[in-house]
């Protein structure tokens, strides 16, 4: 296994600039997903790892070697960078059995046909479709399509694996299954792969570290909960679920520890202290993300002397099995509020909704558009 790295990597389309300018490192044996909404640069960055697109900027390397680079017009083509690759449509032959769908990277390579049946038989038993080897192609369910398809894609054993929402036409269910299994195979065999999906869950449970991308830049790159809990501009901390974002401005700043700072922020109709990664000047504007899990509704108002409060009216409510979402008409707009669905929050009451500083993080910048 190789680990992959692209420096400063662009690719244009006429005058549109799909990916701009994108460093990373993917070390070996790490699991790196592509994360952004659609649009935003995912799949051409993997083509372009890949082979099968050119990149018009930077430089690509995978192991020891260039595969790509754009100044000094060096290009290695896809066949010759041993990438195995999984899309989203899994392109399994169906004329072809099972065994024949997974040797045929082999046969293109011209392997000999005891170490085809070799290879095959272990790639197979990898993802647990020995059984159904001589079974034609169209007669497996989508799960199983998908698992032909990672068979297909290690067979011969390539240095990295590519993988483009190769679970995104399956069910929900079998879509969380098939993702544990995936990880953990990919955990046994310490196989550097870089994943794209759209998917925030998805990227979350199956990443070492997630690269959130927007507009053909990357936003952030971090372990999934330091993406989640720590966002580094509104864009990031706008992506994943519903937060709630409030616009206030810093009239103070102190230093927790290395990580951590500690603001004082007055938003409208509401002040307190929340966190942040870096110091912020006093009379800077910042957007202070809580999330609706993290905030809960008081009757009383009833809080810590820290808590962040607003008061409100409950607007609408929605059951939704574990958990009931409540949406609270505050001064500030609406405060979205996931409460435990035992609870009982009649639309029109005014309550307060408590927050604890600690869940409060602020990145500099306005809110993002929602
Ligand atoms: N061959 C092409 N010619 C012109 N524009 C292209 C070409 N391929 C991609 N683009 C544009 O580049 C941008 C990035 O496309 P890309 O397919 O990488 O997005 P994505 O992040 O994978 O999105 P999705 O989640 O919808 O798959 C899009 O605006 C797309 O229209
Ligand atoms: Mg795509």
């Amino acid at each position: 296994m190789s680990n992959v790295v692209l420096e400063k990597v662009s690719r244009s389309f006429g005058s549109f600039v799909a990916v701009d300018g994108v460093d990373l490192r993917v070390n070996e044996g790490e699991f790196v997903t592509l994360l952004g909404p659609s649009g935003c640069g995912k799949t051409t960055t993997l083509r372009m790892v890949a082979g099968l697109e050119q990149n018009t900027g930077g430089r690509i390397s995978i192991g020891d070697e260039i595969v790509s680079d754009a100044t000094r017009g060096l290009f290695v083509p896809p066949e010759r960078r041993r990438l195995g690759m999984v899309f989203q449509s899994y392109a399994i032959w169906p004329h072809m059995t099972v065994f024949e769908n997974v040797a045929y990277p082999l046969r293109v390579r011209r392997r000999s046909n005891a170490e085809i049946r070799e290879q095959v038989t272990r790639a197979l038993r990898l993802v647990e479709m020995e059984a159904f080897a001589e079974r034609p192609a169209p007669a497996l369910s989508g799960g199983q399509q998908q698992r032909v398809a990672i068979a297909r894609a290690l067979v011969f054993e390539p240095k990295v694996l590519l993988l483009d929402e190769p679970l995104s036409n399956l069910d929900a269910k079998l879509r969380l299954q098939m993702g544990d299994e995936f990880r953990a195979i990919q955990k046994r065999l310490g196989m550097t792969s870089l994943y794209v999906t759209h998917d925030q869950s998805e990227a979350m449970a199956l990443s070492d570290r997630v690269v959130v991308m927007h507009g053909g830049r990357i936003q952030q790159i971090g372990a999934p909960e330091e993406i989640y809990r720590r966002p580094a501009n509104p864009t990031v901390a706008a992506f994943f679920g519903t937060p709630n974002l409030l616009e206030a401005n810093v009239e103070g700043c102190a230093r927790i520890d290395d990580r951590r700072v500690r603001l004082d922020v007055v938003g409208r109709g509401w002040r307190g202290s929340c966190e942040a990664a870096d110091e912020v000047r006093p009379g800077q504007v910042v957007t202070v993300m809580v999330r609706p899990e993290d905030a809960r509704i008081a009757a009383d108002g009833a809080a810590n002397d820290q808590d962040l409060r607003w008061a409100g009216r409950i607007a609408h409510t929605v059951f939704r099995g574990p958990t009931r979402s409540i949406v609270v008409e505050t001064e500030d707009g609406p405060m979205n509020v996931d409460a435990p669905s035992t609870g009982h929050f009649a639309v029109g009451d005014n309550i307060v909704v408590v927050a604890p500083q600690r869940a409060a993080w602020a990145v500099e910048g306005q809110r993002a558009a929602r």
